[in-house]
């Protein structure tokens, strides 16, 4: 760790930025009596009961504001309909073909309530029960999860690029009794069938009713007596549904997310404590006001987008942009154009994106006028200094200050970042831990590193922590609950004299490609499911543009020969079954993998070889000749590779 120079360049926010901005130096001192602190960001939300008990803990187990009644629906819409915003734009929709939609606060809560209203008559959803949600990014997406939140059903929104086993796998452990997809979306200027994939999906849950947005009024295959279009129940729902009121701890919704092994952990979230930090965190991250356009380019897919498209922004009443298609469609200025077009003035995106814009080149954002943003987000893995540098001066012009947010799905919301407008920015650095939440960054023994690399760790509970797996509380404690006292995040960092926090990645077998999460064990099980092949081992190994990628390692069966073909045929087979973002860059056959006596497969060690890192000790390998030989055949692939 000490070979990595620190990141020693301070960018201060300009004093306009600093002077219009709505918070200051007390916050971090408020703070110091922790549950005082988190109380009053409570207090922001509208209860329709109040808590008896700001935190219990049980460690690993939180309820936070027990007792306490709210809906967080209710707390996204209804808490507006009385003021100033109740007919400025919740929602401004743009279509990869250019069509824009706008939706105010009065227009969505409307929506939202019939459909809720809709969900319940027509299918009988009740509070508690299981929804899942494969959708375009389309106005109805959030009206989806904004009706289940209304109902109390626990919504389980699956990206839209997971293949149908990943939708069908996420249904089947939510045990969900509903499925919201639509005809289709857009990429790239083709269509992405979601229907049809939800269709495959559902043939093993023929029980399971679907409703279909229709959104680009392409034919699809409806089922009478199964599938049900989303305007005609809208047609005939003209009543709206009052929010119900929720305990704090009820759950709002579950989120898949890639672990360890080859299966994925569906992250649970309740009401009280995860709106509460959604609010409080992108009014301070982002210094939300109600002028701003804010536009974040995740996905509600995941839980950036849960976070910090539909329910954070929401509570605090912003106009929210969203962009369904591709960045580089038609043109690789599109996101400059709609900054342009809609007064954009905050941008909330991933490093990977960043680095594919610093590639494509400065003409396209300099053709555009970008003087309408003011704050400038990264999100999702660490960013270069080099993108931070290049998103600083050529997207902000140097004016806009940029916030580095380290957090995950377990975490809820932002849990690391700069507060420009408090301190100086340290590119390379996500920062100081946000005011009411206590990082540490700890050795292996669990001692506190105050200068120098380690395990991140959040030290004390916080509103908006995971209640657990679905289904899987003995996971949720080894998984992060059994390293160290406190939680631990899974991923390695660095922290300088002054407190700011560097996250380094990953430091267990996930990995991270294009800032999205990806368990070794989801792919090589995917892998070793096809035809003709015995084993697989994958690694990471570092991508220009998406930070990873994916590289396999495969034994083949005995008499089958390996071909570019098959290779093809593989890396389609893990699309296939997982989702297009687990594809392997590259598999490398090879006729053994460096193992253990015990016959376990050392990916430490394949991990070192695809990286060209020192070895270090194999002298535990049943098999040390194998080692040199690899390294040839690995020479000679990643050659093609450039
Ligand atoms: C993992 C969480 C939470 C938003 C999207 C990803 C990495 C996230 C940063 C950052 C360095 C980051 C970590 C983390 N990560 N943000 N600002 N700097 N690394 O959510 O899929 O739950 O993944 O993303 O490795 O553990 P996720």
């Amino acid at each position: 760790m000490e070979t990595l120079l620190p990141e020693q360049r301070l960018i201060h926010a300009s004093p306009i930025f600093k002077a219009n901005a709505s918070t200051d130096l007390t916050l971090y001192s408020a703070a110091q009596d922790r549950l005082s602190f988190w109380e009053s960001q409570a207090q922001k939300l509208e209860w329709f009961r109040p808590w008896r008990a700001v935190l219990e803990w049980d460690r690993p187990f939180s309820k936070w504001f027990v007792g306490g009644k709210l809906n967080a629906s209710y707390n996204c819409l209804d808490v507006h309909l009385d003021t100033h915003r109740r007919d400025a734009a919740a929602l401004i929709w743009e279509g990869e073909r250019g069509e824009v939609r706008s939706v105010t606060y009065a227009e969505l809560h409307d929506e939202v309530s019939r459909f809720a209203a809709a969900l319940v008559q027509e299918f009988g959803v009740q509070k508690g029960d299981r929804v899942t949600i494969y959708m375009p990014l389309i106005p109805e997406m959030v009206v989806s999860v904004l009706a289940c939140a209304r109902i109390g059903a626990i919504h389980s929104v699956v990206f839209g690029g997971f293949s149908a086993q990943s939708l069908a796998d996420r249904i089947e452990d939510s045990q969900s009794t509903l499925v919201i997809t639509a005809d289709g979306g857009y990429r790239r200027g083709s269509i992405v069938p979601l229907k049809s994939i939800a269709d495959e999906a559902l043939t093993r849950f023929p029980d399971i009713p679907m409703v279909v947005v229709q959104h680009m009024g392409a034919p699809v295959a409806m089922d009478p007596t199964r599938d049900h279009w989303y305007h005609h129940l809208m047609d005939r729902t003209v009543e709206g549904l009052d929010a119900e009121p929720m305990d704090s701890e009820d759950p709002l919704f579950i989120l898949y997310t890639s672990g360890t092994t080859g299966k994925p952990k569906g992250i649970v979230h309740t009401t009280g404590g995860y709106l509460t930090h959604a609010k409080y965190s992108s009014q301070l991250v982002f210094d939300l006001k109600d002028s701003d356009v804010y536009w974040c380019t995740a996905d509600i897919g995941w839980i950036t987008g849960h976070t910090y498209v539909v329910y954070g922004p929401l509570a605090n009443g912003a106009t929210v942009f969203l962009y369904e298609g591709s960045p580089d469609y038609p043109n690789k200025d599109r996101f400059w154009e709609m900054i342009e077009r809609h007064r954009v003035s905050i941008l909330y995106t991933a490093p990977t994106a960043i680095r594919a814009f610093m590639k494509w080149g400065d003409q396209y954002p300099n053709a555009h006028d970008l003087t309408s943003l003011r704050l400038l987000g990264s999100v999702g893995e660490p960013i270069n200094p080099e993108a931070w540098m290049w998103y600083y001066t050529v997207i902000g012009g140097g004016r806009c200050p940029i916030v580095d947010t380290w957090w995950q799905t377990e975490t809820g919301g932002i849990m690391i970042s700069t507060l420009p407008a408090l301190a100086p920015m340290r590119p390379g650095f996500a920062g100081q831990p946000l005011p009411g939440i206590s990082v540490a960054i700890l050795t292996e023994a669990g001692e506190s590193v105050t200068s120098g690399g380690g395990l991140l760790s959040i030290t004390e509970p916080w509103p908006s922590m995971a209640r657990g797996i679905w289904g899987d509380n003995d996971r949720f404690k080894s998984v992060y609950w059994s390293t160290f006292e406190s939680y631990f995040a899974g991923d390695g960092a660095m922290i300088d004299d002054d407190g700011y926090v560097m996250v380094l990645g990953r430091v267990d077998d996930v990995l991270n490609v294009a800032g999205h999460r990806i368990g070794t064990m989801e792919v090589e099980s995917a892998l070793v499911e096809f035809e003709g092949i015995a084993e697989a081992a994958v690694v990471g190994i570092p991508d220009d543009i998406k930070g990873q990628a994916i590289l396999a390692f495969v034994i083949l069966k005995e008499g089958v020969i390996p071909s570019p073909d098959m290779e093809r045929a593989a890396i389609e087979w893990v699309s296939q079954t997982i989702g297009a973002i687990a594809k392997p860059k590259m598999i490398i056959f090879t006729p053994d993998l460096p193992k253990t006596r015990s016959g376990k497969i050392m990916r430490r060690l394949l991990k070192s070889i695809a990286n060209g890192q020192p070895l270090g000790d194999t002298s535990t390998l049943a098999n040390p000749d194998m080692v040199s030989a690899l390294q040839t055949v690995l020479d000679t692939s990643l050659k093609r590779l450039l």
